[in-house]
């Protein structure tokens, strides 16, 4: 799984949310990390297509994300805030309307559903109701939803914030053992330790593409 900046940069008339940039990005757990404002979010929605790059491109997968729409299944996005995300309001349903613009049947939609409770240990929310569950099952079931759709990539737009602790454990764990290409978007320093590739921004700017203790001591000195 590759994806590829090439210049790619986003500005919004005189702003720059960020400045042209060329990446290689292979590795399976990709951390970003900065300030409010640096461009971390806008950098991952140019992924998926959500965004698009007002200079250069971006390919992932070998496809351009501007001109091909294919691209925004391949990725699968999980917003900071995952009530948002829960569009209808049993877990079960919501994990199966995800699949339902895919042309399977529902016996297929029934069995991909029960695959990915599985796969996560989550059977037990499956009726529940989205607005009746705690910041981590609900983590847990947008997780559910996005990942049944079957994304190459993952990108999680802070997905411990709001979370107490033992949330926390549950979603660091979710996340390390995820088998798809996955880029963590955080503030929180700890989940992302043993990463070997984590990017720092700064002002919209790429100022750091290290392993984690690098990248995190750069931005202790950005912040201080
Ligand atoms: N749609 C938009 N129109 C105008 N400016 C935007 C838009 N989206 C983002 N920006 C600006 O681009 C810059 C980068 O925003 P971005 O959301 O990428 O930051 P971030 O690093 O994700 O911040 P946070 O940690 O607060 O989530 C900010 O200055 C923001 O105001
Ligand atoms: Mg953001």
């Amino acid at each position: 799984m590759t994806i590829r900046f090439e210049s790619a940069g986003v500005s919004y008339g005189a702003r720059t949310a960020l400045q042209p940039l060329t990446l290689e990005l292979t590795e399976i757990r990709i951390a970003v990390i900065g300030l409010n404002g640096s461009g971390k979010t806008t950098f991952a929605r140019l992924i998926n297509g959500l965004t698009k790059p007002t200079t250069g491109r971006v390919i992932v997968h070998g496809r351009d994300t501007s001109d091909e729409k294919a691209v925004l299944g391949n990725v699968g996005f999980i917003f900071q805030s995952p009530q948002n995300q829960i569009i209808l309001p049993v877990v079960r349903d919501d994990i199966a309307f995800g699949l339902k613009s895919r042309g399977l049947t529902k016996a297929d939609i029934d069995a991909r559903v029960a695959q990915v409770l599985d796969r996560f240990d989550a059977g037990h929310l499956a009726d529940r109701r989205a607005h009746e569950l705690s910041g981590g099952e609900l983590q847990l079931a947008a997780l559910c939803s996005v990942l049944a759709t079957g994304p190459d990539i993952l990108i999680l737009d802070e997905p411990t914030n709001q979370l107490d602790l033992r949330n926390r454990a549950l979603v660091q764990g979710l996340i390390d053992g995820l088998h798809e290409t996955t880029i963590v978007i955080t503030h929180d320093l700890d989940l992302i330790a043993g990463y070997q590739r984590v990017l720092v921004f700064h002002g919209g700017q790429l100022v750091a593409d290290a392993p984690a203790t690098e990248a995190i001591r750069r931005y202790r000195e950005i912040a201080a």
